[in-house]
């Protein structure tokens, strides 16, 4: 009865059965849970883009389940891309190249680019692998909310516009990929994420490497919009613990562990919402490792609108 389906063999094959029927399933990665189509059934691209309500030229990632499928989407793979790739996957990274003529345009939102990730969940792994194409999946919130990261989330996201959703409990993670437009020269950063931008420059062995902090153009990340990941609750970003106000209203700490402030970041927001703070504190973690994609998720949401 219930669409909710455990990770598990039968799990995993009927989420395989629904892909193939055109449905859109609720898919488990490390990072958040995706809305997962085939790529290759242009009808279901199009089902996401309405579900979510999110319009229709901004692109989706596509989700692949081995390397080697990276060339079959791009028409070009720098060798900057290629040092990424080989160092960060499978894992949250994800890579923007030169789209393959073949690769479904209503994915790419119209663009001649496409976003790629090979993601290091074992079930998101198995789907793709079985239904033997890659597929396009955003994160399984409604546009501009706070992403899922447990199977339950979707549920309560998108009710019935979800055919199945495949739970392997909260993600290990809790935030976004990064994002390395990789189309250029020079990589861009357009979202960070748990990879860092120490990280991207180590492994590039430059510092040249750009790290987007506006809003323009269509090719840009939709987390860039200035105001997304929001939750309903009004967020108050303090930089010390010691600015907080005794008002009553709670407090994440996203300082002392962030880690851990990442992977239950999302969940706390929601857990917020639905006992109906107005006003929820945030005490920011360090601009470094994991922090540094925080602070980015939590600017954004706490941007007025
Ligand atoms: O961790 C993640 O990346 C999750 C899981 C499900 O894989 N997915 C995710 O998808 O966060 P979504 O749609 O919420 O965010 C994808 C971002 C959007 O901001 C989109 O604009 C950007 O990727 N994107 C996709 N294709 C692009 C392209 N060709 N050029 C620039 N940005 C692109
Ligand atoms: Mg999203």
């Amino acid at each position: 009865m219930s669409r909710v389906h455990t990770a598990n063999e039968a799990g995993i094959t009927a989420a395989v059965d629904a892909l193939r029927r055109g449905q859109l399933i609720g898919l488990p990665t490390e990072t958040v849970y995706g809305l997962a189509a085939d790529i290759a059934n242009e009808a279901a691209l199009r089902e996401i883009f309405r579900v979510k309500g999110r319009p229709s030229e901004h692109p989706l990632i596509v989700h692949i389940a081995d390397i080697s499928q990276l060339d079959g989407m791009a028409s070009y793979v720098s060798p900057a891309c290629r040092a990424l790739v080989d160092h960060c996957w499978p894992g949250p990274l994800t890579v923007v190249v030169t789209a393959a003529p073949h690769v479904s345009r209503v994915a790419t939102g119209g663009l001649d680019t496409v976003a790629v990730r090979l993601p290091s969940a074992g079930a998101a792994q198995e789907v793709i692998k079985r239904l033997g194409n890659a597929v396009a999946a955003p994160s399984a919130n409604r546009f501009g909310r706070v992403s899922p990261t447990t199977a339950q989330h979707v549920v309560h996201d998108l009710g019935d516009d979800v055919a199945l959703v495949l739970d392997d409990g909260p993600c290990e993670i809790g935030v976004e990929s990064t994002i390395v437009d990789c189309t250029k020269p020079q990589p861009e950063i357009l979202r960070p994420g748990s990879i860092t931008p120490e990280d991207v420059r180590r492994i590039l062995a430059t510092t040249d490497v750009d790290l987007a902090d506006g809003i323009s153009g269509p090719s840009r990340a939709s987390g860039m919009l200035a105001r997304h990941y929001a939750p309903l609750a009004n967020l108050v970003l303090h930089e010390q613990q010691a600015t907080v106000p005794p008002d009553g209203s709670p407090v994440v700490d996203c300082a002392t562990d962030p880690i851990a402030a990442a992977h239950d970041l999302y969940a706390n927001l929601r857990h917020l919402d639905a006992l109906g703070h107005r006003i929820v504190h945030v005490i920011m973690p360090r601009p470094e490792g994991v922090g540094f994609a925080l602070r980015d998720r939590l600017k954004k949401a706490a941007t007025a609108l």
